[in-house]
């Protein structure tokens, strides 16, 4: 099996329910943060660590995505003519990249939308990247991960510690601390309630997985909520080889929900250097009125 990771998977076939009706007829991925849709900002972290295939697993509704990432002739030869050579170059540098794609027919879970990926993937590690959880682009979270992989040779999912309060949305893994943020996984367990909660240690959105994820995938049985779940087939998977767990510490959005998607959108304007200076102003202004008990006018 290959030693370095330069596959990198996009599940994007999901419903996002809880962006309806935003979501009825275009992908919750193509929702833009400032001014870039979601997808865009994961893909240009796998770039950024050195991967360079890229599949992404899209559905009903989801023809945007492809577009975003296709060349458009018209609109480069009106950038060109109107001579705005920053956009031009930034549009174009969007078609430059590997992307294949597959479609998963039914949205039956993401264990489902990655087994849809195994004639991509073939025998090779690869990534996942979930880009409704949104990494700020200078945190080196999958690069950390990859650096793992390559010395413990084993799945690696990404950490984050969360509220018991909140526990109940993710996948939670029971394991031992190994030392430098790594932990062995024992078990894990889908959407548990706070008491059946094995840890407050949740999987989030980045996963390096090996492919004999698939041959588990293919047999898997629907889990919560109906669907096949990946955390089910993570879980089978430990029965025949280690699984790892790296925790982090940094920020990260959740911004397949509602109110981490409006968090990530006010963060990412106050460092966006076109936006930031008035943006706080009109923020502190907002923030002065909350304060004072009045809703913005
Ligand atoms: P989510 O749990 O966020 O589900 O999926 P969702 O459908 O996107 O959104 P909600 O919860 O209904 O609001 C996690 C990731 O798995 C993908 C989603 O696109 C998202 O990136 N996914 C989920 C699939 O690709 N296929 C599926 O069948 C389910």
């Amino acid at each position: 099996m290959s030693e370095t990771i330069k596959k990198a998977i996009f599940p994007a076939a999901g419903l996002g329910t809880r962006f309806l009706p935003a979501t009825k007829a275009s992908p919750k991925e193509m929702l833009p943060i400032v001014d870039k849709p979601m997808i865009q900002y994961g893909v240009e972290e796998a770039i950024s660590c050195g991967i360079n295939e890229f599949l992404i697993i899209t559905g009903k509704h989801k023809r945007s995505i492809e577009d975003h990432f296709d060349c458009a002739f018209e609109l480069e030869d009106n950038l060109k003519k109107s001579g705005k050579q920053q956009l031009l170059e930034e549009i174009k540098r969007l078609n430059q990249t590997n992307i294949a794609y597959i479609r998963q027919g039914y949205a039956l879970g993401l264990g489902h939308a990655i087994l849809c990926a195994k004639p991509f993937v073939k025998e090779e590690p690869f990534a996942v990247i979930l880009s409704d959880d949104i990494i700020p682009p200078e945190d080196t979270l999958l690069r950390d991960m990859m650096l793992i992989y390559g010395k413990l040779k084993s799945p690696i999912l990404a950490l984050q510690q969360v509220s018991m309060s909140e526990i109940h949305r993710y996948g939670v893994i029971d394991g031992v601390r190994e030392g430098d943020g790594v932990y062995r996984v024992n078990n894990l367990v889908e959407k548990p309630t706070r008491e059946s909660a094995p840890s407050d240690l949740a999987i989030i959105g980045r996963y390096i997985l090996t492919p004999d994820i698939f041959d588990v995938l293919a047999k898997a049985e629907p889990g919560k909520g109906g669907e096949i779940q990946l955390t089910d087939a993570i879980g089978t998977l430990l029965q025949s080889r280690p699984v790892y767990g790296f925790l982090y510490k940094g920020k990260r959005y959740d911004a397949g929900d509602k109110l981490g998607y409006l968090k990530a959108t006010v963060d990412f304007a106050i460092k966006n250097p076109d936006l930031s200076g008035e943006f706080k102003s009109y923020l502190l202004a907002v923030a002065k009125k909350i304060g004072n008990g009045k809703l913005p006018e």
